[in-house]
């Protein structure tokens, strides 16, 4: 691992040094005021109108490659290197570049540099080819041929927040995506929040390489959203990152009129295949949402780490289970999930974020879902009582838990809107009429075959539902594996009795939110090789008649009827105390809201 690390810290060395010299070449332009404005997506001009043109080229469009609040102040010993470089460049190269053959930085070293990049030799990425993964997926080269033929367009994100250890490998990934799906098919957008580490130098290092590849990138800095760390609340930092990191996505549909196929979350490290995979399950199932699973070693061992933002189906919390936990203790706890958890297959959660995930912004962000979090929070750097809260208030619980509720209710939504273009279209013709039943008393929404009342995977569901009452540990917050429970900063409070709603939330269409247990996410110093023997065995075992099924869910549930509510309600950054409670929710309600 040490000596992976210094080799592709050389390789990073090296590749900056091409790099740097690329830039100098390339964006050493003096500053204006078009400069300012640089960044910003342009609008079709009158040529491009008649052809439209969408396409992602970085060189008829330099705009799409921008680079937004690069901290230009002095420092240590600034001048002192600037002079330094300006002398050599002036002194050493300049005098002896005369036309394009003379220059040092001719085009072989750039296709030099970027075959050293792609090849990933060194790289943690250069890891995963060799680690076992069930059905033989690794095992494939050409497994994902079909899914680079498509010829879609992906959307990266990244929000950097003080996390510069993983930016090395995440690039390295995003490289590798660019290789196989096409520069012009990806665009990355990366957002540093207020970082303090080395994010600033390694976010230089991200422009020159996508640079030199001709990936189309926004890299963006922005301050923190208060100056003084402790007095953010963090489900509301969450919100506004992302919501910046996903900017450019809605500049470029409202002026260029580019639509993405698929949004790319890039959390921790990932490997390639397995976000290829997750990409594929996430086509194959229509899903508006699919996870992978984030694994952070504790104590030696390697235990689920996601557990403010993972529900199951049942609403429940996911356990804090080890990699190499048995069957009966298994991170998702309805019987369901477990089930397919073991398989190795896709499972329906009410909401998953843990690590790398991929959203399909046609079901979301097109719609205008956008990432929220509560207000009424207690601001403790104010002098102010503390606010008196209902019982069933909402939950202030993290920006994804509210995306993932609102995913929900839109999928409801639109189910409906097209149930009424039915019956709207019927009214206007007399033959149809008689044939459309009238709608129940409750709008039901029925999709792919789920009927009102009889949401698939029911029977299998309820009866865990009994079973619970015993699970002493279920909804606990629970210290089932490893760690103590301050970890997690949780006090606990009394669960309300379930909630029985008058609608059921059944009666609507699901949102098809999955995580795929293919896709482990993991940090730095994580030992790959283990990760991947405990959670997947040697990969042999698995029948590789799984077929078309290792890709699709069959059966949808709809959204539980309550669920682990985890809440932040006072200001204190990331590691503010947590409550917990049993918050009922209610799709019908959420939709007359
Ligand atoms: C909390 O109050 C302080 C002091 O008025 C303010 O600076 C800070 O922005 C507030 N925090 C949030 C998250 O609104």
């Amino acid at each position: 691992m040490i000596s992976l690390r210094k080799r592709s810290l050389s390789r990073v060395f090296l590749i900056a040094a091409c790099a740097f010299v690329v830039r100098w070449l390339t964006v050493s332009s003096p500053k204006s005021a078009a400069d300012a404005q640089a960044h910003e997506i342009k609008e079709h001009n009158f040529i491009e109108r008649a052809r439209k043109d969408k396409s992602l080229n970085v060189q008829r469009h330099r705009f799409l490659q921008a680079r937004m609040g690069r901290d230009e102040g002095d420092e240590l010993m600034g001048d002192i290197i600037r002079n330094g470089a300006t002398d050599y460049w002036e002194r050493f190269q300049l005098p002896y570049i005369l036309n394009k053959d003379t220059s040092s930085m001719d085009t072989q070293h750039v296709v030099g540099a970027i075959d050293q990049l792609l090849s990933l030799n060194g790289w943690v990425a250069a890891l995963c080819p060799t680690l076992t993964r069930p059905f033989g997926q690794h095992k494939h080269d050409n497994a994902y041929d079909d899914l680079v033929r498509e010829d879609h367009l992906y959307y990266v994100a990244i929000v950097i927040h003080s996390a510069d250890h993983f930016l090395v490998d995440q690039l390295a990934v995003i490289v590798q995506m660019a290789k196989r799906l096409g520069t012009n098919n990806l665009f990355v957008s990366m957002l540093d929040y207020d970082s303090s580490d080395s994010t600033e130098t390694l976010t230089d290092l991200c422009e020159a390489v996508l640079t030199l590849l001709g990936v189309p990138f926004r890299i963006r800095r922005v301050a923190g959203m208060t100056e003084d760390p402790a007095a953010a609340y963090y489900p509301l930092e969450e919100a506004h990152m992302r919501n910046l990191a996903l900017e450019p996505l809605h500049e470029l549909y409202k002026k260029r009129g580019i639509r993405f196929q698929r949004v790319i979350w890039l959390k921790g490290f990932t490997c390639p295949n397995d976000i290829l995979e997750t990409i594929k399950i996430s086509f194959a199932n229509e899903a508006s949402m699919v996870c992978g699973m984030d694994w952070a070693e504790h104590n030696g061992f390697f235990i689920f780490s996601d557990r403010w933002r993972t529900r199951d189906i049942d609403g429940d919390q996911f356990r804090q289970s080890k990699s190499s936990s048995k069957a009966e203790a298994v991170p998702p706890r309805d019987r369901l999930g477990a089930s397919r958890y073991a398989q190795h297959l896709p499972f329906q959660v009410f909401c998953c974020e843990a690590g790398t995930h991929v959203v399909d912004p046609e079901q979301s962000y097109y719609k205008g879902i956008a990432y929220r979090a509560g207000s009424d929070f207690h601001n403790l750097s104010r002098a102010e009582a503390v606010p008196t809260r209902d019982p069933d208030a909402p939950c202030l619980d993290s920006s994804q838990a509210w995306f993932c509720r609102d995913l929900w209710v839109r999928s409801a939504r639109d189910a409906m809107d097209e149930v009424d273009q039915v019956n709207d279209h019927n009214k206007h013709n007399p033959l149809a009429r008689r044939a459309a039943a009238p709608p129940p008393d409750v709008q039901v929404a029925p999709r792919d075959g789920i009927l009102p009342g009889q949401a698939a995977g029911d029977g299998l569901r309820r009866q865990p539902n009994a079973a619970a009452a015993v699970d002493a540990d279920a909804n606990a917050g629970s210290d089932y594996d490893a760690m103590p429970e301050e970890e997690d900063g949780l006090s606990e409070e009394s669960l309300p009795e379930p909630i029985h709603l008058s609608i059921p939330n059944s009666n609507f269409r699901p949102a098809r939110i999955l995580v795929n247990p293919r896709c482990p996410t993991t940090y730095a110093g994580v030992s790959h090789t283990q990760l991947a023997l405990d959670l997947f065995g040697t990969g042999e075992g698995d029948s590789l008649q799984a077929g078309v099924g290792k890709y699709i869910l069959e059966d949808w549930d709809g959204a539980p009827e309550s669920f682990v509510c985890q809440e932040q309600r006072q200001t204190g950054g990331r590691k503010a105390t947590k409550t917990q409670r049993r918050l009922g929710f209610s799709i019908h309600d959420e939709l007359q809201r």
